[in-house]
């Protein structure tokens, strides 16, 4: 198999607003890190305090030659109460953009990356129909502000994410599960995506406009064909219908599920698992894309928004990217159209509701001085970006 990548392959990395910045306190997460009862083992806190330390990020991003830079938009920071603007938030991003463009990193944004105003929360959160209209609003006046330094935009993180953890695994907000709940708010985040592409398409005419949803690489075993459909069709098939006509459809994932009648089985015996939990699983990258590609009519062209892993063992990363890449490159050599890779995650932040112990980072980040720290991986990715070609595995 040829190991190079198509001239043009875009290479990234991706991190989120309220897993590096630090101090997000006007949103649902924050509020649920200090539920009691919830989930989440340990607050946000500080994060990586990437708000403050955004041109380091910049640089890191830059040396590893990467050319591509996925990063999202603080809602609650933008829009504070509904209908009040904070420039000085709005400046704050624009600024980081303009740093990319400089560096010649085009800003790929996401506006919802899993947190939510708490104004809108209050409200219902994506419970309620109106919270569509709302983000709608918000993504048109976002978008009227960086329209000339956006380059790529993510409407929706992972909806069947905030669907799945806010209303049937407890893990996200409002932690409330209930299957007829969960049924309407996938509309909504459905109906939330559709409005997020036209406010941004009137807003920055020119800009691709895209969902970035989470995959699985689902596996059906003894006859569990019929429940995988249908955990699946909940799961990822209903979000996929409501990408028809966006200029991209960005997949990520991270492992498998393997579904017999009785439903998911979890790990495998013999299958290593990873700090998730899950299996150690990198083909799960090709598997997906051929399922986005196949699924959609090969009519939405593909890019890897998100892939990575979770593991204090850096070479464990490096082989799972080789692994993962491998199958990005069999995707292309079949003719799937798939525009890039985009790495989880630039640094080691706060995952969700477990906390800062599983680490994704290509940089690792010290928890009280925040001083950033590139790992092997990085090195190893910035020679693979830099030959535009599979490296081999370092030793
Ligand atoms: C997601 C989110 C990220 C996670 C990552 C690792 O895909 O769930 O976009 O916020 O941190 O996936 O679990």
């Amino acid at each position: 198999m040829d190991e190079t990548f198509p001239n043009g392959f875009r290479w990234g990395a991706a991190t989120a607003a309220h897993q590096i910045e630090g101090g997000n306190v006007n949103n649902d997460w924050w509020a649920w890190e200090h539920t009691p009862g919830s989930p989440c083992v340990e607050p946000s806190g500080d994060a990586c305090d990437s708000w403050n330390r955004w041109s380091d990020d910049v640089a890191l991003v830059a040396g590893m030659g990467l050319d591509n830079y996925r990063f999202s938009i603080e809602w609650s920071r933008i829009e504070p109460a509904e209908g009040e603007w904070s420039h000085a938030s709005i400046a704050h991003y624009r600024q980081l953009c303009e740093a990319l463009l400089a560096a010649g990193i085009d800003p790929v944004v996401t506006f919802h990356h899993f947190t939510t105003p708490n104004w809108v929360a209050a409200d219902g959160g994506w419970a309620e129909p109106r919270t569509a209209e709302r983000f709608g609003a918000f993504c048109r006046r976002a978008a009227e502000e960086l329209a000339p330094v956006l380059r790529r935009a993510c409407t929706i993180n992972e909806p069947n994410m905030v669907a799945m953890g806010g209303y049937l695994t407890r893990l996200f907000p409002p932690g409330r599960p209930d299957v007829e709940t969960r049924r309407r708010v996938n509309a909504i985040l459905c109906d939330g995506h559709r409005r997020a592409v036209e406010a941004i398409r009137a807003a920055a005419p020119g800009v691709p406009v895209g969902l970035t949803l989470a995959m699985s690489d689902y596996q059906a075993v003894d006859g569990g064909e019929e429940k995988r459909d249908r955990i699946r069709r909940g799961a990822e098939d209903v979000f996929l219908d409501a990408t028809g006509g966006d200029d991209f459809l960005g997949v990520q994932t991270y492992s498998r599920e393997v579904i017999g009648p009785d439903g998911a089985r979890g790990p495998q015996p013999g299958v290593p698992t990873v700090a998730m939990g899950y299996e150690y699983w990198p083909r799960s990258l090709e598997a997906t894309l051929r399922r986005a590609w196949a699924y959609t009519g090969g009519k939405v062209p593909l890019l890897v928004t998100e892939n990575g892993i979770g593991t204090d063992d850096d070479a464990q990363r490096i082989a799972y990217v080789h692994e993962a890449l491998r199958g990005v490159l069999a995707c292309l050599a079949d003719g799937l159209d798939v525009g890039g890779y985009t790495y989880w995650s630039l640094l080691d932040n706060f995952e969700w509701a477990e906390g800062y112990r599983p680490r994704f980072g290509l940089v690792s980040c010290d928890r009280t001085t925040f001083a950033r720290t590139p790992k092997p991986s990085a090195v190893w990715l910035a020679s693979v970006v830099k030959a535009n070609r599979l490296q081999p595995l370092p030793g």
